[in-house]
């Protein structure tokens, strides 16, 4: 999936005409032509603490005066698809009513509002049993007879690429991302941090193998536009398709820099992403603290990623017959010691040669060549 989430700029403080002028900058810009198709509220639609006198949930008429339906209208009017969050426990993270014991009643409600994806967090469950209580929801969604994409946020805590191919279409597989490129953010309240993208990167090993079409590790929405810089964003980007990720935006898209745009719509990334193979990269090599990441395509090409994940300018200089390449996972392999591949630069679109020479080029701190 593609999209936009309100939590990483908005968080609870969103509103009907904050998502109609998303809706239609997503249209005017071309993010929509780009792909992004989901507009997706997180924490903060409901009215607290309470649910109405049938049990159902009640949007906020503060922040959506004119009701969710005619909101979605709205969405869904613009061509595009509209998505809202919930927890599977008593509360959800920012203490609005969660979903436990109303599982199937909750699900027709998303149907009958005609919602097209739900993202179930896990805040507030007390020990409940993670595979039960998402293939509890599941199970609501699918009987609720409205084809629901459902997204799966325990962080993965609970290894949910193990289970939850059959139950969601994505699952998170860490804590809240930051929007910082190599840190940790230690929450003042409670016991939790929030995760810069390298962090990310790195969280997990060996899990590649469980994701692809409709099954796929969500490495969490995306702070390009937030506050790192162009050079961090584009890697960020660049990362996030390289690793087959759902792409879901997080910035204010009303103030959004032509730079943010252009790497949020670059074409030949987008491919990378979205390339029907659906094979999350990984990481071949490190050479000088550049790390080359690698994914093999449907049309039999290679998408490669150079990474400077140092705070130093770099030069590469990569022998590419010296870095046979095996997917042990997906049985792909390429040797340019046998085969020559010619080369694309997807950032400058422009040919870079082949794989008969060396690859050389100067990369600058935090930056990528792909
Ligand atoms: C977290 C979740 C975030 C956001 C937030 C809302 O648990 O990982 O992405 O949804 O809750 O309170």
């Amino acid at each position: 999936p593609m999209g936009w989430n309100s939590w990483n700029t908005f968080e609870v403080n969103i509103n009907e005409d904050l998502v109609k002028k998303t809706a239609d900058i997503i249209v005017s810009s071309g993010l929509k032509d780009a792909g992004y198709e989901y507009i997706v509220l997180d924490d903060g639609w409901m009215v607290k603490d309470h649910r109405d006198k049938n049990g159902d949930l009640i949007p906020d008429p503060v922040k959506f005066p004119h009701g969710m339906k005619a909101l979605i209208d709205y969405v869904h009017s613009k061509g595009l698809k509209f998505g809202l969050y919930n927890c599977a426990g008593t509360q959800t993270c920012a203490g609005y009513p969660g979903t436990r014991g109303y599982e199937y009643q909750d699900a027709r409600f998303y149907a009958n509002l005609g919602i097209d994806f739900l993202k179930y967090d896990w805040c507030n469950t007390n020990g409940i049993n993670a595979t039960e209580a998402y293939t509890t929801m599941s199970k609501a969604l699918k009987a609720a007879g409205k084809p629901i994409v459902f997204s799966i946020c325990e962080w993965g805590d609970n290894q949910p690429w193990d289970w939850a191919t059959p139950v969601g279409n994505l699952w998170r597989i860490s804590g809240d991302i930051y929007p910082c490129f190599d840190c940790e953010y230690k929450h003042e309240e409670g016991n939790w941090s929030s995760w810069g993208v390298l962090r990310i990167l790195e969280m997990r090993k060996d899990i590649r193998k469980f994701s692809g079409p409709d099954h796929w590790n969500d490495f969490d929405m995306m702070e390009v536009g937030n506050e790192m810089t162009t050079i961090e964003d584009r890697s960020h980007f660049a990362m996030w398709c390289m690793l087959a990720s759902p792409l879901i935006a997080g910035n204010d898209f009303r103030k959004m820099k032509p730079e943010t745009l252009a790497i949020l719509t670059n074409k030949n990334l987008i491919a990378v992403n979205q390339d029907k193979l659906g094979i999350q990269g990984f990481k071949l090599t490190v050479e000088d603290g550049v790390e080359v990441w690698v994914k093999p395509l449907s049309d039999g090409a290679w998408a490669v990623t150079f990474l400077n994940r140092t705070e130093l300018p770099k030069t590469i200089n990569f022998d590419w017959k010296k870095h046979p390449i095996k997917d042990a996972d997906f049985g792909f392999d390429a040797d340019f010691a046998k085969n020559t591949y010619q080369l694309q630069d997807l950032w400058k679109n422009k040919s870079a040669g082949s794989t008969k020479k060396n690859f050389t080029a100067a990369i600058i701190a935090h930056d990528v060549i792909t």
